[in-house]
């Protein structure tokens, strides 16, 4: 009796040893395999495995994700479909290396994988445009060459093995890196790569078993195309339809950052997979983060919760009658008077008020006595502060929107940021100039008086002064603008892709803006100036809404 329970017991043991080694036979025995070092890259991570799953693969995906990736990233990756696997970071043994290149030895551990018969190492920043199962057929170790006679270690073909693994660790300390990362390690390491035969993707099975397995081979562009080199002669080297494998090399200009997608066109094809990612958690369909769409959502809101506050602000603080003149500046009023103004035959009122009056040169001409309350340096400072402002405004909105938004989030962002911030700085400076020159108004007294301003207005009348001055701010304002749009996409306009004619054209339109920023800045301010000239003795009625 014991015995026949003994012997079932050994059979039942067997069945499940048998069992779970069948598992592991039917298991796959080939998997995709990229890191993560820290949640930046998550995104890249998320479009690759799309872009591998789109191709029609089905082996494994394997990210190594290291401490610095969050709970969450694990989970979302896990979601899509990734087999998340926790590594320790391999210390770098080099002294002097980029600081970013801290933990990049962590690469080697892919040798470690020994579970695997053979992986294929994709980095994050890359995506896959076609199958590339046929790399699992590559030899022991596969890579591309680039930069001349150097191996990349982006894209990888690997039969892990302990001892190689072992091997590796016991020279890490003693091989010389020429980039004090991984891949100037396995170059050194792999002396004989360059070398090395071409991976003929075709061979058949048979020829693939009668053939001793290379230690090396080399892949072909095609698994590894760099954007880089695209962007130096704007095309692809080899065939663009051909292209299996991108790789988005260039240090700051990473695919998830939205404003590479204005640069570059390659970044074209990884942000269409990013728009199909699936809503594997609430919240990530497109390749969003419900925590950064909720901080864009206030961002959108608070340049226009700010511009409304000064702007009623400044109108609950004045009196009855700037209150109207103070609510007749709005676009639609600026554009029925143009309307009015052409009717008339009077042409457009910007070019009236800047022409026919004295303000075509407002330096020269107060230069020449007409206004000797006029600082001679007012022109220059509203110069220096009105490029210090834009400068400002700029920096503030690059700082604040998030990288990883959609090209066109980021972009509407950035600008909604860039003029709320510019039109509440300069605005500020152009109410400074007002006050100064109602304080110099006050101290010179007598000296000067309003037949002194009205000869500035050519004759009209203080109604007539203002309406021409409320309109020569919109023309102002809406020229910068204009022009503060129209520089950035002067490429798309003419088609232009080529990265080099791109930031020619750009820096073509910034010196135009530059010029018309410089001329609209001085006789802004000016303007305001004078103003404040006029005005020194009524009650201090008048505000920043009014900008002149
Ligand atoms: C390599 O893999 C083995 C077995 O999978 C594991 O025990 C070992 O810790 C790994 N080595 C490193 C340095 O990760
Ligand atoms: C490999 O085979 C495909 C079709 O099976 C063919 O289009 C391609 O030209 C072949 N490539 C080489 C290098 O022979």
């Amino acid at each position: 009796m014991r015995s026949v329970i003994s012997k079932m017991c050994f059979c039942l043991l067997l069945f499940a040893m048998l069992r779970s080694r069948g598992c592991e036979g039917l298991g796959s025995e080939e998997a995709y395999v990229t890191l993560l070092y820290g949640d930046e890259f998550l995104l890249g991570v998320r479009v690759l495995g799309k872009s591998i799953r789109d191709t029609g693969s089905t082996r494994d995906m394997v990210v190594l994700v290291s401490d610095g990736v969050s709970d969450y990233a694990k989970q979302l990756l896990k979601a899509d479909g990734w087999m998340v696997e926790l590594i320790s970071l391999l210390a770098n043994p080099n002294q002097v290396r980029p600081q970013r290149f801290w933990g990049v030895y962590t690469k080697l551990k892919i040798f470690n994988m020994t579970r695997y018969k053979k992986v294929v190492y994709l980095d994050a920043d890359t995506i896959v445009l076609k199958n590339i199962d046929e790399l699992f057929k590559c030899g022991k170790f596969c890579a591309n060459l680039k930069h001349s006679e150097r191996l990349n270690s982006g894209v990888m073909v690997v039969e892990p093995s302990e001892a190689v693994f072992k091997d590796m660790m016991s020279k890490v300390n003693t091989l010389y890196s020429y980039t004090g990362g991984d891949q100037g390690f396995l170059n050194t390491y792999y002396a004989g790569f360059p070398n090395a035969h071409v991976f003929e993707p075709n061979m058949s099975l048979k020829e693939l078993n009668e053939r001793s397995e290379p230690e090396m081979e080399r892949l072909s562009t095609l698994y590894n195309a760099d954007v880089g080199l695209y962007m130096l002669a704007n095309k692809w080297m080899v065939d663009e339809k051909e292209l299996k494998v991108i790789h988005y090399t260039l240090g700051p200009l990473k695919p998830w950052d939205w404003w590479t997608a204005w640069l570059l066109k390659p970044v074209d094809l990884w942000q269409n997979v990013r728009e199909q990612l699936e809503e594997t958690l609430p919240g990530t369909g497109g390749g969003r983060n419900p925590n950064v769409q909720f901080v864009v959502k206030i961002l959108f809101v608070l340049p226009l919760c700010a511009l409304f506050l000064c702007y009623y602000q400044s109108c609950v603080k004045m009196n009855k009658d700037s209150l109207s003149s103070c609510c007749r500046i709005s676009p639609c009023d600026y554009v029925r008077h143009i309307f009015y103004k052409f009717k008339s035959g009077g042409g457009l009122p910007v070019y009236s008020s800047v022409t026919s009056s004295s303000v075509a040169n407002p330096m020269q001409q107060f230069a020449n006595g007409a206004h000797p309350k006029v600082p001679a340096y007012l022109g220059g400072v509203s110069v220096v502060v009105c490029f210090m402002a834009a400068l400002l405004s700029v920096a503030l909105a690059s700082a604040v929107v998030p990288r990883q938004v959609m090209p066109w989030t980021g972009l509407l962002l950035m600008y909604e940021w860039t003029f709320a911030t510019f039109f509440i700085m300069f605005g500020s400076y152009l109410r400074v100039a007002y006050i100064w020159g109602k304080a110099t108004g006050g101290r010179a007294g007598t000296a000067f008086t309003r037949s002194d301003s009205a000869e500035y207005n050519s004759g009209k009348g203080h109604q007539r002064h203002e309406s021409d001055c409320d309109s020569s701010v919109w023309f102002y304002g809406t020229g910068m603008a204009l022009l503060a749009v129209m520089t950035p996409s002067l490429p798309c306009l003419f088609g232009i892709t080529a990265l080099f004619t791109r930031l020619g054209l750009m820096v073509a339109g910034g010196i135009v803006l530059a010029s018309f920023m410089t001329y609209a800045s001085e006789h802004l301010a000016i303007r305001a100036f004078i103003r404040g000239l006029e005005e020194r003795d009524l009650p201090r009625s008048r505000s920043i809404c009014l900008l002149c």
